[in-house]
Formats: C-alpha cells, sequence, structure tokens
C-alpha cells in the first residue's frame, strides 16, 4: 500500500492558495442561497420549470473568474447560471414538471432528482433514458410525494459535471413545521482551483481514490467561511447537502445547539441533539441550531476530522459559517411539535431474505484504481431482479479500507445496523455511510417497478464501476 505518499499534494495546494491566510479578514462573502425556479403555472398545485444547464462565470476567488458549467431559470430571460443551481421548491402532492434544455456546447448531460421517489422515467440515469444532446430538450414529470431535503444533479460523468458546478438544492415542504427565525438550505462542496480561480482539470490517481478533494470549500457556491448574522437567542433551521465529490463535512459549532429533526426521506419519529453531525457526500441533514448566547457574541460552523480512511490528513477544523449574533430575538421560539414523522417499521423478520452486497476496490502499482460492487464493474454488470412489493434486507459490506457513501435510487431504506461503532441513521434514508471494513444492514420495500441504480456517491468511485442496477419486476 502506498497511500502515504498520496498525501502532501493536499496540503500543498491548500497552501498554494493561501487557505486559512483570511482568518482575519474583515469582509467575508454574506450567506445567500440561489434564487427560487420560477413557476410558470398559474394551477397552485402544479410547479412548471424551465430549467436550462450551460456555460456561466463564477468567483471563488475574488477577482479572479472561473469558467463553470451551471444551471439556470429558462423562464426568465435574462437570468445567469448561479452555484449551486435554482432552488426548485413544491409542496407534498405538487405535480413537478421540469421543462429541461442541455446548452452545454459539446456535453450530453441528463438530471437525478436525488432521492425524490418517481417514475423511473424520470430518474435521469444512463439505465432509464438516453442522456440529453447538447441543443436538446427533456421533460422530466413527478408528483412530490415526500417532505424533505433534496437535490438535483447529472447523472453522465457525473464526477466531472458535478464539480463543474451542476448540483441545485430541492425542498417539497408539508408535515409539522417548527417555528424557526429562519429556513436555510446550506450546500456544501470543495472545489479543486489553481490559483489563478481556474477549476484545476487534472485527475489525479489520488482524485480517483479518494474522490476529488478541492482545496476551497464552499457554502452555497461561495469561498468558505461565508458570515451570516442572526438574533442572540433565536433558533434556525438549517438542511444540509453534501454535494462533494469525495470530502466528508463533520460538522460542529461551539457555543450553538444542534437537534436533528430530519434526513433524506423527511422528519424523524424522534429528533436528537448532537455535538457533531456527519454529512457524507449525498446526505441531506435537517436540523435546528439553538444560538445560545448574547448580542455581541459570535460562533462559527466548522468542519472537525472524521477518518474516512486511507490515512487522510487532519487539517484541524475548517470554518464554514462566522455566525455573529445580533439584537435578540423579540419573542421566544413556539414550543416544539410533540408530533414529528413517522418511524420507519418495515415487517423484517428472521425470514425475511438477506442479499449480500460486497464493495471493493483494487489497488496494483501501475493500473489505475477500480471499485466493484459484488466483483462487477459498472458498466458491465448484470441488474439484480426482484419482485415489487418485496421487503428484503441488504447486507453491505465494505471489504476496502476507506468509507464508502451508499446510494440507492427510487425508494427510501430503513437502516438497521451499521458496523464499526457508527450511530444508525434514523428515519427514511437514501444514502448511508459504509464505514471502512464494516458492514450496513438496512430494510427496503421495492416500489416501484423499473430499473434503478444503486452506488457509491464518492462520484470518482461510481465513475469508476463501484455502481449496478435493480430491476423491480411487476408482480403477475
Ligand atoms: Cu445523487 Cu445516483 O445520485
Ligand atoms: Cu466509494
Amino acid at each position: 500500500m502506498t497511500q502515504r505518499s498520496f498525501v502532501a499534494p493536499i496540503v500543498v495546494a491548500a497552501s498554494v492558495l493561501g487557505c486559512g491566510a483570511e482568518a482575519d479578514s474583515p469582509s467575508l462573502p454574506d450567506f445567500s442561497e440561489p434564487p427560487t425556479l420560477t413557476d410558470i403555472n398559474p394551477d397552485p398545485n402544479i410547479v412548471e420549470v424551465e430549467l436550462v444547464a450551460g456555460r456561466a462565470t463564477t468567483e471563488y476567488l475574488r477577482g479572479k473568474p472561473t469558467e463553470v458549467w451551471a444551471y439556470r431559470d429558462g423562464a426568465v430571460p435574462s437570468s445567469k447560471g448561479t452555484i449551486p443551481g435554482p432552488f426548485l421548491k413544491a409542496k407534498v402532492g405538487d405535480d413537478v414538471i421540469i421543462h429541461f434544455r442541455n446548452e452545454l456546447p459539446a456535453d450530453e448531460t441528463t438530471i437525478h432528482w436525488h432521492g425524490v421517489r418517481l417514475p423511473p422515467q424520470s430518474d435521469g440515469t444512463p439505465s432509464t433514458q438516453t442522456p440529453v444532446l447538447p441543443g436538446a430538450d427533456f421533460q422530466y414529470r413527478f408528483t412530490a410525494r415526500d417532505a424533505s431535503s433534496f437535490w438535483y444533479h447529472p447523472h453522465v460523468r457525473a464526477y466531472d459535471q458535478i464539480e463543474r458546478g451542476l448540483y441545485a438544492p430541492m425542498v417539497v415542504t408539508g408535515g409539522p413545521t417548527p417555528d424557526v427565525a429562519a429556513d436555510r438550505y446550506i450546500v456544501l462542496d470543495d472545489v479543486k482551483l489553481d490559483a489563478d480561480g481556474h477549476l484545476n482539470e487534472d485527475t489525479t490517481e489520488l482524485d480517483r481514490m479518494l474522490g476529488r478533494q478541492g482545496n476551497v470549500l464552499l457554502v452555497n457556491g461561495q469561498h468558505a467561511p461565508v458570515g451570516l448574522r442572526v438574533a442572540a437567542g433565536s433558533r434556525e433551521r438549517w438542511r444540509f447537502v453534501n454535494a462533494a465529490n469525495g470530502r466528508y463535512f463533520n460538522l460542529h459549532m461551539p457555543g450553538a445547539r444542534f437537534l436533528v429533526i430530519g434526513s433524506d426521506g423527511g422528519l424523524l419519529a424522534q429528533p436528537y441533539e448532537t455535538e457533531t453531525l456527519l454529512v457524507t457526500p449525498g446526505e441531506r441533514y435537517d436540523v435546528l441550531v439553538t444560538f445560545d448566547g448574547s448580542p455581541g457574541d459570535s460562533g462559527a460552523l466548522e468542519t472537525v476530522y472524521y477518518d474516512r480512511g486511507h490515512d487522510i490528513p487532519d487539517p484541524g477544523p475548517q470554518d464554514l459559517l462566522r455566525v455573529a449574533y445580533g439584537a435578540a430575538a423579540p419573542t421566544q421560539p413556539a414550543p416544539l411539535p410533540e408530533v414529528w414523522g413517522p418511524a420507519p417499521r418495515l415487517p423484517v423478520t428472521d425470514a425475511t431474505l438477506v442479499r449480500p452486497f460486497v464493495l471493493s476496490e483494487y489497488e496494483q502499482p501501475g493500473v489505475p484504481v477500480l471499485f466493484t460492487i459484488n466483483g462487477e464493474q459498472w458498466p458491465d454488470n448484470k441488474p439484480v431482479h426482484v419482485m415489487r412489493g418485496d421487503v428484503e434486507i441488504w447486507e453491505v459490506r465494505n471489504d476496502a479500507p476507506m468509507d464508502h457513501p451508499f446510494h440507492l435510487h427510487g425508494m427510501f431504506f430503513q437502516v438497521l445496523s451499521v458496523g464499526g461503532g457508527a450511530r444508525v441513521p434514523d428515519g427514511w434514508k437514501d444514502t448511508v455511510n459504509v464505514p471502512q471494513s464494516s458492514t450496513v444492514r438496512f430494510a427496503v420495500q421495492y416500489d416501484p417497478p423499473g430499473m434503478w441504480m444503486f452506488h457509491c456517491h464518492i462520484l470518482e468511485h461510481a465513475e469508476l464501476g463501484m455502481m449496478g442496477d435493480l430491476m423491480v419486476m411487476e408482480t403477475e
């Protein structure tokens, strides 16, 4: 094993850009969220939008423009692409129609609505649609069934297209609503930049091995840390998604309290308090943050070390959001709801079929690293065939000395156990971290019929083979 030699470039790249040198910078960018897509349909129960993918320019480093790919609102004639892309908002029960146009000059693409339960023909994977050619259109359509936080992104060469900026938040509202001073979506990412601000386009062996880790952390597309003002003593709702190719965010905020109220599939039955919250690529968490403090105090949301394997070095805590506490809120937040989400209770017994999946990585000197599921490397894999309505247990064993966040399309699952001492995630999940050299078991009920992908959400790993297809067959 030669992982040690992989370590140096990350550290060097970070210091070239002088990350951390701005710890005392007086003017941080203000926290901001992308614009909301225009709903062009007057029917209150239909959300109909026009979405365009194309080239755009952003400024991750002040004064140094970066050429990116970005989504923009096609219903606003002069709109510019933003990172993250425009916010898609709907409420439970809405019909959502997306008229998508690919204005990338030379690349085909698709859109996957990560976590959304929808018909397979709108799932946006190469297993369910022909990619949208440059200049072509495609219409995605689904009914919003679950109140939660989602995100959308391409599913063609995702490791490259997402890195270039194609990703955006989506929220479906409905159900119990805690009283909060603000409801924010915080999209976490990182990006690998050259000193002149250009995206570094080399994919190194280290990038392939770990998933590309950038040298600049991004909060809603802005160079972290960003600044945010809150009312002292107030409570806000922060929805997090990790949109990075490979980086894990382990969130911690001294002086504030985290109450985790929701995850991928919506509100938990039982919210829980935590000091640190691990958000692995693809996952979402919905957190109530209470700022115990006085006007004039300040705090920082930071990401702290988490050992995801292969001796990735600890850069120390890194600030994502610097929070200034302003005047106290005029009123105390109202008491929290007594009932939150339904607990997933799939009927699992000793007789439930257990389906084994093994995640492996292969390293040999001089040969690019490759990743497999059950010894198969996508796209040369055979789909797993199952019957609609069946409940089964997936036993996902990670053979590798590195964590893999495992994502299943089309349906939520209920995590039963996690090896390695990690917390068993509550609620409905579509992405779960499988810690290095350990096993995760989850229960799932297959529905709807169709072809659904499952894969590691470290995007380089998926592209290098750690991806499969699940064929849910209609019962006769
Ligand atoms: Cu967000 Cu198949 O992925
Ligand atoms: Cu992986």
